[in-house]
């Protein structure tokens, strides 16, 4: 089975934006970007994980520039290929994790990345990414909440508490995929230390949440 989320997200990309279409998910994904272009409204944005940039075409609507970011160029092809007339709007290829922007920006968006990472990579991926944006300025995360029959079902879970899912792809292909759902209280104590102005929106399907990084972390 293939456990490299790289590779998975790269030979998903043209089936991606499927995930966009259930059913039951389309009253939050509606809430989801009234809350997300409200928070955006005339900020310089960087995005990490853009993907197909189907948040990078919400988020346009209402934010001054975005830079968007994807460790894949399959899916900033696709991005790329949206209509963004409203913000200034430009892609890189960049991974997190080896990446130091030329300018920090007024916000950060980070969709559906969370779940991604490693809990023992949480802290450095904090750090690092508080560090893109400037003194004050905010950092947004959209991710989701299990909820049963709607997520794939979680197949394994490893010895540090990372959880994962077993999924198919189009081509045939079946990937271990790493998913964590924390909750509320998980990401208030992740944060405790080094943020302030900590909103938390629960949605039934998905969750955001906001925070400014204290000066010291993002500096
Ligand atoms: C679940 S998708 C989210 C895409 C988009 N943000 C959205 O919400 O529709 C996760 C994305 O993270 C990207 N990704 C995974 N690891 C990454 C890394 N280390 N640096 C940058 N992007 C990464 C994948 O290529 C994929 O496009």
């Amino acid at each position: 089975m293939n456990t490299d989320l790289i590779t998975y997200y790269k030979d998903r990309a043209k089936e991606y934006e499927k995930i966009y279409l259930k059913p039951e998910r389309q009253d939050d994904l509606l809430s989801s970007t009234t809350i997300l272009q409200e928070l955006f409204a005339n900020k310089s944005v960087i995005e990490i994980a853009c993907g197909t940039g189907y948040w990078t075409e919400k988020i346009s609507k209402s934010a001054n520039s975005i830079f968007a970011t994807d460790i894949n160029k399959t899916v900033i092809e696709i991005a790329e290929q949206k209509d963004f007339s409203n913000a200034q709007v430009t892609f890189g290829l960049a991974d997190i994790f080896n990446f130091k922007p030329d300018n920090k920006y007024d916000s950060l968006f980070g969709g559906f990345i969370w779940s991604h990472i490693q809990l023992q990579d949480l802290d450095k991926f904090l750090n690092t990414v508080n560090k893109f944006v400037l003194p004050g300025g905010t950092i947004v995360f959209i991710d989701n909440n299990f909820v049963e029959g709607s997520n794939h079902s979680i197949t394994n879970i490893d010895e540090q508490g990372n959880s994962f899912q077993t999924r198919k792809l189009d081509n045939g292909t079946t990937h271990l995929v790493l998913k964590n759902f924390p909750t509320e209280n998980f990401l208030r104590k992740k944060l405790s230390n080094i943020a302030t102005d900590i909103q938390f929106i629960n949605l039934t399907y998905f969750w955001i949440l906001s925070y400014r990084p204290l000066e010291e972390y993002n500096g």
